[in-house]
């Protein structure tokens, strides 16, 4: 992609192919650890794209405040996870042991704290026998572990997949669903095993999120291999149970505004969950105007629960389209390549009537009604994300 070269200032693109407006979501039965958690696809924020290791009560307190009082909150920000390195032994009886140095409080403690916040605290482990970073794992302690997070007041667990050789996703994570359902507390279960086995197949009776795909990092290109791959995989996902393409790289630094636009816009036509995983301490506003875009965050959130799926490519032009609960679609015009380019499309062929309107959802524009076609100009890396409504 990154050596893509056409003449790209002359290209027209018609599309072709037909909204399909009810894309089917399969109806799977509920059976998560608690049916009634991620109704939407969870939004929070996560230590580990920023801080890696370097997690401590101190930050999980600062981001649980800035996620108060920087309105991510009122966008809908609602779980603050510590990932990996939280955790450093067990204890003769079994139990996790917090690191004592970084979290002098205990996890209890810091629960109580981001409670007191109006939020939820999560938390990390691994399925296998030690973390990605060789901390304890959780196997032949799922019963355990779940029991002592729910006495510690957590609210999500995120289980990885390292060191887990010889060792069966399908039946692992189901110990943990059994666990965490026998807790006593709604836990929401997010399963990280990285796609191994398909686990939208299993996921959506097992858990509440899984990912379907290696780490992402702050890179354009990994990103966009992240995000638009996930097509086909929309039928797995609804309400309760979503596809987890990984955490926000928004504000890392690595990629420029129209990348990180691009990002967020296709990260809510996924219905993928919203996790954070910046500074939010430093955020640049523009970086905070992103992540709190009202307007991008209710398609993510939508209530018909229904992910979006590519509708059309020719080579790095997509269009994805997601329908909305009003009946209204949200489509995003994405340009893969590295030079900006004009895009029409002809509403006559794209199944909606030829007075359609159109909302600019990114910058918050009427467009007003088009008359059989719409150009527009997508920069490199970019997208134009609109709602089309009748
Ligand atoms: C990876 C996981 C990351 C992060 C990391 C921590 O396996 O995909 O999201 O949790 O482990 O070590």
């Amino acid at each position: 992609m990154t050596n893509h070269r056409f003449p790209l200032h002359s290209i027209l693109i018609i599309f072709t192919v037909v909204i399909t407006c009810g894309v089917s979501v399969a109806q799977i039965a509920g059976g998560a650890s608690a049916a009634s958690l991620a109704r939407t696809p969870v939004m929070g924020w996560n230590s580990w794209n920023k801080f890696g290791c370097d997690v401590s009560d101190k930050l999980i307190r600062e981001i649980a405040d800035v996620v108060v009082s920087s309105g991510m909150q009122a966008a809908g920000y609602q779980y603050v996870n510590i990932d990996d390195c939280w955790q450093v032994s067990r204890a003769a009886d079994g139990t996790i042991v917090a690191d004592a140095e970084r979290f002098p409080n205990g996890i209890k403690a810091l629960a109580d704290y981001v409670h007191s916040k109006g939020l939820k605290l999560g938390i990390y482990t691994d399925a296998g026998r030690m973390t990605c970073q060789k901390r304890p794992g959780s196997y032949e302690h799922e019963f355990q572990d779940a029991k002592t997070y729910a006495s510690w007041g957590i609210d999500y667990v995120k289980i990885d997949w390292c060191y887990a050789e010889g060792l069966d996703p399908i039946v692992q994570y189901a110990k943990f669903h059994d666990a965490l359902a026998q807790s006593g507390r709604p836990i929401v279960f997010s399963i990280c095993n990285w796609g191994v086995k398909a686990p939208w197949r299993w996921g959506p009776t097992t858990g509440n999120l899984w990912r379907t795909t290696g780490d992402i990092n702050d890179t354009y290109d990994r990103m966009s291999v992240i995000g638009f791959s996930q097509n086909g995989l929309e039928k797995f996902a609804g309400p309760g149970h979503w596809n987890d393409p990984d955490m926000l790289e928004v504000g890392n630094g690595g990629m420029n505004r129209d990348e990180y636009r691009t990002h967020m816009a296709l990260w809510a036509i996924l219905a993928a969950p919203l996790l954070a995983g910046n500074d939010l301490r430093t955020m640049t506003a523009e970086t905070k105007e992103l992540l709190t875009n009202a307007e991008v965050i209710a398609v993510d959130q939508d209530a018909k629960g229904v992910q979006g799926h590519r509708l059309w490519d020719e080579g790095p032009l997509e269009i994805w389209v997601k329908p909305l609960a009003d009946g209204s679609h949200a489509v995003g015009l994405f340009n893969r390549t590295e030079a900006s380019l004009k895009m029409t499309r002809d509403t006559k062929l794209i199944g909606v009537p030829p007075s359609a309107k159109l909302r600019d959802l990114l910058d918050h524009k009427d467009l007003g009604t088009i008359k059989d076609s719409y150009n527009t100009e997508v920069p490199e890396h970019g997208v134009v994300m609109l709602r089309v409504s009748e």
